[in-house]
């Protein structure tokens, strides 16, 4: 479900709104004529000017009742104009137009929240609709609408990943590409044998519903100087293969292609925000189910490229797929830099909780780039470090690597995880995103809605709509 609330932008300030909304800060005047004693009702509610804080009154309009929503912005900053965006929408939620005068500060990231906290996903028709129109009034119109792009970016990455695996299966997501409107271009199983997917395949071979390699293409109108190429983990669902998970870490796993869907989403969205750079999308997609013909702990496989992985626990299935594409990438697509998105660890929730996502690069300049744009976009990223003296974990007595490490020695899971991918990316510029901790929410508050996040949209639009 794509977001429904709709965004626009009107010059003045209509007196007859009959939902209003209103920054106030405690040093400041509201930007309106409200005819209401403004100063004296905050003072009332004992109103401190937080964002998120949201003082209502009831005011005479010709229909009857109406009511101004005097609003907080905290310090002004884009954080809390955030914060205090997502407040209002999800206080007029069922209600039909908010009518909200701007505040100071950075119309984009307060449009844009306001319209991620109207998403949300139910298969029927439970519970009440979000606010039908969102009218900014005496903003800039271009903020506004960027804000709108990015969000319905996200809320797609949200719908994909929310999509339960019943329906979503390897070639359902090649679907969704192909609907972006970029030009998609789809290996089978066939054709995947046939170019040496050995990671792809194995994980898919225990599914009735065959894997897909899926290949997105931006270019942009100018000539571009660089490449990049996104890579995305899409496991449509995760058992855990014959290394099977218990229910409770099972039940998540249909957000297991969350990166996938947001190198998707990412993708529709470069040509309307105009992005410099060209862009490919590469999105391995498998279901990891236990079955007959599934791969076993122990099998030894043949990731593109040639070399070999013993597979010592189904269960790291994510670094398996992405070792295919990582490596296709760089022996085939000449990019400039490649980054990859996955719900790859549940280590990484130990290490940076579900507000933070792990970049892991060699590489200070293109580690220095995803922070920054992450700050800037909301989608808050820390540098995790490749510890090298980790790599002998993955050292295998038959094979190559290992996918895991066999014993406990070195522990560090998602800096293993890590470390095996950079097996596969080869010399170019590199960056891993793990995004198992913040791809989903455990809390409908603020801009997160329960289930899947879409984090990593944000950022990585961020990041290639600033060069
Ligand atoms: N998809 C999981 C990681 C995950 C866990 C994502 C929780 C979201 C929430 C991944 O494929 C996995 O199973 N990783 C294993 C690796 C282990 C077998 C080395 C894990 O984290 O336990
Ligand atoms: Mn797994
Ligand atoms: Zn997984």
């Amino acid at each position: 479900m794509p977001i429904e609330t709709t965004a626009s932008v009107i010059a003045e300030v209509p007196g007859d709104a009959e939902l209003l909304a209103v920054p106030y800060a405690s040093d400041l005047a509201p930007a309106v004529e409200l005819h209401l004693p403004v100063p004296d009702l905050l003072a009332h509610y004992e109103a401190k000017g937080e964002a998120g804080e949201i003082v209502e009154v009831p005011v005479a309009r010709a229909g009857g009742v109406g009511r101004v929503l005097l609003y907080g912005v905290g310090d002004g900053s884009p954080r809390a104009l955030r914060r205090a965006a997502a407040a209002l929408t999800r206080k007029v939620k069922g209600r039909d137009t908010l009518t909200v005068v701007a505040p100071e500060g950075d119309v984009a990231a307060f449009a844009e929240a306001a319209l991620l906290a109207a998403y949300s996903f139910k298969i029927g028709a439970a519970g009440r609709k979000p606010v039908r129109a969102l009218v900014f009034a005496g903003a800039d119109e271009a903020p506004v609408r960027r804000a709108a792009e990015v969000a319905g970016a996200v809320a797609l990455a949200r719908d994909l990943a929310n999509t339960p695996s019943s329906v979503k299966d390897p070639s359902w997501l090649a679907e969704r590409a192909a609907e972006t409107g970029v030009p998609v271009e789809v290996w089978d199983e066939e054709r995947l044998r046939a170019d040496g997917f050995g990671g792809i395949l194995a994980v898919g071979k225990g599914s009735a519903r065959p894997p897909r390699l899926i290949k997105l293409s931006y270019t942009p109108a100018e000539p571009a100087e660089r490449h990049v190429v996104l890579v995305g983990k899409g496991i449509t669902f995760d058992s855990g293969g014959l290394s099977l998970k218990p229910n409770e870490n099972m039940k998540t796993q249909k957000t297991d292609m969350a990166g996938g869907a947001v190198v998707i989403a990412v993708l529709g969205a470069l040509a309307a925000l105009k992005a410099p750079v060209r862009v490919t999308g590469l999105v391995a997609a498998a279901e990891n189910m236990p079955s007959g013909t599934a791969q076993r702990p122990s099998d030894v496989i043949t990731p593109y490229g040639g070399r070999t992985v013993e597979v010592l626990n189904t269960d790291a299935e994510g670094r398996l797929v992405l070792a295919d594409a990582l490596a296709y990438a760089d022996a085939v697509l000449d990019p400039d830099a490649v980054v990859d998105v996955a719900t790859l660890t549940g280590a990484i929730t130990v290490a940076l909780g579900r507000h933070v996502g792990a970049v892991y690069s060699p590489d200070d300049v293109l580690a220095k780039e995803l922070v920054e744009a992450g700050q800037a976009a909301d989608d808050r990223l820390w540098r995790m470090p490749l510890i090298e003296d980790y790599a002998p974990a993955l050292e295998s007595s038959i094979a190559d690597l290992a996918n895991v490490e066999s014993g406990s020695r070195f522990g560090a899971g998602s800096i293993t995880a890590a470390l095996f991918l950079r097996e596969f990316a080869g010399r170019r510029p590199w960056a891993h995103l793990d995004i198992a901790g913040v791809g989903r929410s455990t809390v409908d508050e603020g801009t997160l809605s329960k289930g899947a996040t879409g984090f990593g949209v944000r950022v990585l639009l961020e990041w290639l709509t600033r060069r």
